[in-house]
């Protein structure tokens, strides 16, 4: 199994095309209510949608087979399994023999010489589902100390979102398919989004998450420190490939006098900007907290690649085809809440 966090610590498991994928969840304190309707929310986010999402029907039925007692946590581990229903592992046999480019078939079969490939096995984003679920309920824990988290697509392709987005903004973006924060930016990002899929292509993007409410000093320091941690939740998301916190690396273009969020006093101590992305030394310094994470173009496309045949040992051709998302991004979004709640939880549990 996979394992994030020490505390509350999630242990993943399954495969795309198995009887199931799921989690374990421990360390959710006894006595918690979990509404299972937030849950299916949560996961109605991260479900494709049609045109701009993979045509495969995910219905994602979240079965809590243990640890919940008419809905009030027991104490013990959460055992969260969600059906693998809709699979159709045959299109997939031949990247064996000639491995997809940007997807993990050859470095897994390198790996896992007995590699269940179908779907991708488990570097599929299929195993993102029971995370979502597992988010949820850590999102509905650290809300009772009135903390909160909300995502947003930034940009798709060459669409960008230019303007300043605070958490209501964020929140907007549940009631559109691209979880842009606008009607305008859904249209231009759908747009983008079918243009590729029509050239039998892909784009990428990127998610920007801010959490409210954490007191100042809150996370852990050094090689625990809060953003260490996010990043690493972050980037085990499947096709993240960069994420950055406040200004990330434009910060380093910066005098040191614009770059510093200049403090005042307003209820308690505030700062002016947030260029820092609300950390300081690992910790929080009271603002949101605000990163960004870069998620590549789904690797899975129609066009012809060069690839190599690995019987033969040639050079080679692969396009495929299936039932892929022309863009993550929307879906992912849901994703890095779920790692976020994941990890704040744990800091909390953990004391940091
Ligand atoms: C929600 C989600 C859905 C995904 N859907 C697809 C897909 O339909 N086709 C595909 O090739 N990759 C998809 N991926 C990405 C692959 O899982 C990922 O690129 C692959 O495992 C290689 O890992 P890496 O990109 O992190 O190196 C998806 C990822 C996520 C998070």
């Amino acid at each position: 199994m996979y394992q994030l966090g020490k505390k509350v610590r999630m242990s993943l498991f399954g495969r795309s095309h198995g009887s199931c994928v799921g989690c374990i969840l421990e360390g959710i304190p006894a006595g918690m209510y979990v509404d299972e309707g937030m849950i299916e929310r949560d996961m109605a986010l991260r479900r494709p949608h049609t045109g701009i999402g993979t045509p495969r029907r995910e219905e994602d039925e979240v079965c809590i087979a243990q640890g919940l007692v008419k809905g009030v946590t027991d104490g013990g581990p959460l055992l969260i399994t969600i059906e693998n229903r809709d699979t159709d592992g045959s299109r997939y046999l031949m990247f064996k023999e000639t491995p997809r480019p940007g997807h993990a078939d050859l470095p897994a079969m390198a790996k896992f010489p007995h590699h269940d490939i179908r779907g991708g096995g488990q570097f599929s984003g299929r195993l993102t589902a029971p995370i979502v679920a597992a988010g949820s309920i850590a999102k509905q824990m650290i809300a009772a100390e009135g903390i909160g988290i909300r995502a947003f697509t930034r940009s798709v392709g060459g669409v960008v979102d230019a303007c300043e987005r605070d958490f209501d903004a964020a929140s907007e973006s549940v009631l559109h398919p691209t979880r842009a924060c606008t009607e305008e930016m859904d249209s231009s990002m759908t747009r983008e989004i079918l243009d590729a899929a029509s050239e039998g292509d892909s784009v990428g993007g990127v998610v920007e998450c801010i959490t409210v409410g954490l007191p100042i000093g809150f996370g852990g320091i050094w090689f625990e420190s809060l953003d260490s941690e996010i990043s690493a939740a972050v980037f085990s998301i499947p096709a993240c490939k960069g994420v950055e916190f406040g200004r990330g690396f434009g910060i380093s273009g910066m005098r040191g006098s614009e770059s510093n969020d200049p403090f005042y006093v307003d209820e308690g101590v505030k700062a002016r900007t947030n260029n820092m992305g609300g950390i300081l030394g690992g910790m929080s310094d009271g603002m949101p907290m605000v990163f960004r994470s870069a998620f590549k173009p789904t690797p899975s496309i129609a066009k012809e690649q060069d690839t190599v045949d690995l019987r033969t040992m040639t050079n080679g051709k692969v396009a495929v085809t299936g039932r892929h998302d022309p863009c993550i991004v929307p879906r992912a979004v849901s994703v890095v809440e779920a790692v976020t709640a994941l990890v704040i939880a744990d800091q909390m549990r953990r004391g940091l």
